[in-house]
């Protein structure tokens, strides 16, 4: 069945948990359609685990556009959202409108998500109004790296905690159609989702979310760089293409790949006619 930001709302109504997984290209979007993920983010992440940058902050709406198109090709079921990259909708109302438009029409992605909250209702509001699906992103916003002064939990003294709850609320009454929440101590991030009739998708923020979201190189470990203490790695996949890899390179460096049955014949009589 086909997710959509209808049928979000009615899992978060029904109690029915949230998955949603990062992808940055057709092949992983494919494979995590086919496993079922209720939504793909192609996240503006893809700055750091695809391109190798040491922030999310150069990200550009070209490469936002081109990976939102690849990730589009592959997911059939999954609902695609696609990151607003930093500068791209901070600039003005009217940037946010004409910038979400862009992902959904030339990436065709099917909601966007920026990072902020009660300052960016506006921007929220207009860019709902222009029919385009909104995901909110509060708590740890990357974009907010310098202003945040590193990576690091939000939320935690009693004046940052009602923040974020007030902050929930204005974009849900802005038009939001889910709010990310990352890096939330779990009790807070629970208080929120108790308070939202949209749902909440949690990184780093406890089990009482509506759904849950990671970056599938982090739950794969596939990213060396560091490890986030919200990260499960579900699988060692990154250990294991090590190791293919070096079985490739062994078996061509042996002459034993490629064999016999992964070439191509032709009849001896052509080639000696070559020599
Ligand atoms: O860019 C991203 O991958 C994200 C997730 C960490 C939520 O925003």
């Amino acid at each position: 069945m086909k997710n959509t930001v209808v049928t979000i709302r009615q899992a978060k109504e029904q109690g029915d948990k949230i998955t949603m997984l990062t992808a940055y290209d057709y092949s992983m979007a494919k494979l995590i359609d086919e496993a079922g993920i209720n939504m793909i983010l192609v996240g503006d992440s893809l700055g750091m685990v695809m391109l190798g940058y040491e922030d999310t902050l150069s990200v550009t709406m070209e490469d936002m556009i081109h990976h939102t198109r690849a990730v589009a090709r592959g997911a059939k079921n999954a609902l695609v959202v696609a990151d607003m990259p930093f500068m791209s909708y901070q600039t003005s109302v009217y940037d946010a409108v004409c910038n979400a438009g862009r992902l959904m029409k030339e990436g065709r992605a099917q909601a966007v998500k920026l990072e902020g909250g009660g300052e960016f209702a506006e921007h929220i509001k207009a860019i709902t109004k222009a029919s385009i699906p909104v995901v909110a992103h509060l708590g740890l916003t990357p974009q907010s790296l310098n202003a945040f002064g590193g990576f690091k939990v939000q939320g935690k003294t009693e004046q940052a905690a009602r923040k974020l709850l007030e902050d929930a609320r204005a974009v849900e009454q802005a038009g939001a159609s889910a709010v990310v929440l990352e890096c939330v101590p779990a009790k807070l991030a629970q208080l929120v989702t108790e308070n939202l009739g949209i749902p909440t998708i949690g990184i780093g923020a406890g089990a009482g979310c509506d759904g849950q979201v990671l970056v599938y190189q982090d739950m794969l470990a596939m990213f060396g760089d560091f490890q986030p203490k919200f990260v499960k790695r579900f699988g060692e996949i990154g250990t294991l293409m090590k190791d293919a890899f070096r079985k490739y390179s062994e078996e061509v460096k042996a002459g034993s790949f490629p064999a016999a049955e992964h070439t191509f014949k032709i009849e001896d009589e052509i080639i000696e006619k070559l020599y």
